[in-house]
């Protein structure tokens, strides 16, 4: 991400979006935009960006997610990720766009040098906290697909429309780490962002969320606080997304 955090939000939600395209492999309408500041008379360049824009009227109909409420989700994990503090979830936001409501991501560009199913294979530590933030998210879909390597050695995240559901969901090809202790800087983080889901962190995820799912995602940061380890695989259901790419 070369544009600053805050000034990617501040583009994604009132810059002009431009559909370029959509993306054939998505199972959602997932649109690639140019998104670009409206016209200052300073200095400056114009800021311009690529975006993701999944509009709420194109998300698939799903059995087990509740009608247009995966962009909400998407943007509900991005707060998750902020709260954390590590970075996972690319700026997202809900904005109206040309095909109505949606979400709106900055695109991340990935380097194209690194082989991510090499990184999964061999447990590579950057992504150990997508492992337990996806725990704590309830993520139905950790594909390989969705993890993006970018260039300086980070990988982040994408795809977090199927995450929040109040029942056991997590579908992920992140078990590296399965039934392996948190460490102790990993408990303190879940610690405060327990703390936080009783304050703003909350409050923010409430407006996006159903009550239950918020109070769901207190109580999975509480068994992993009282496991102190990484979940397993539920024998009960399957454990690894289909496709798993
Ligand atoms: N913000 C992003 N930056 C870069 N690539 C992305 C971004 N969002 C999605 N992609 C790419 O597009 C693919 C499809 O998007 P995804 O979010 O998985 O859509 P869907 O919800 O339809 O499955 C992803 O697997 C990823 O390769
Ligand atoms: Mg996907």
């Amino acid at each position: 991400m070369s544009l600053e955090p805050q000034a990617a939000d501040g583009l994604l939600r009132a810059g002009r979006l431009e559909v370029l395209g959509r993306l054939e492999s998505a199972s959602n309408v997932t649109l690639l935009c140019r998104i670009s500041a409206p016209a200052t008379t300073g200095p400056e360049p114009p800021l311009e960006a690529m975006c993701a824009y999944k509009p709420i009227r194109g998300e698939a109909p799903l059995w087990d997610f509740p009608a247009g409420t995966l962009a909400y989700r998407e943007v509900a994990a991005r707060l998750v990720s902020e709260a954390t503090g590590w970075g996972i979830v690319p700026p997202t936001v809900l904005r109206d766009g040309p095909y109505g409501p949606g979400m709106v991501q900055l695109w991340l560009e990935v380097d194209p040098s690194i082989d991510v199913v090499e990184l999964i294979r061999a447990n590579a530590p950057a992504l150990r906290p997508i492992a337990l933030f996806d725990a704590v998210v309830n993520n139905g879909d950790r594909k390989a697909g969705h993890l993006l390597p970018v260039p300086g050695g980070r990988i982040h995240g994408v795809d977090h429309g199927v995450c929040f559901s109040p029942d056991p969901k997590l579908r992920t090809v992140l078990w590296g780490w399965m039934d392996g202790p948190l460490e102790e800087s990993e408990l303190a983080l879940l610690r405060r962002l327990h703390r936080e889901l009783d304050g703003s962190l909350g409050a923010a995820l409430g407006g996006l969320l159903q009550p239950e799912e918020v109070a769901a995602t207190a109580r999975r940061i509480e068994r992993l606080l009282d496991e102190g380890r990484f979940p397993a695989p539920d024998p009960g259901r399957p454990a690894v997304p289909w496709p798993w790419y």
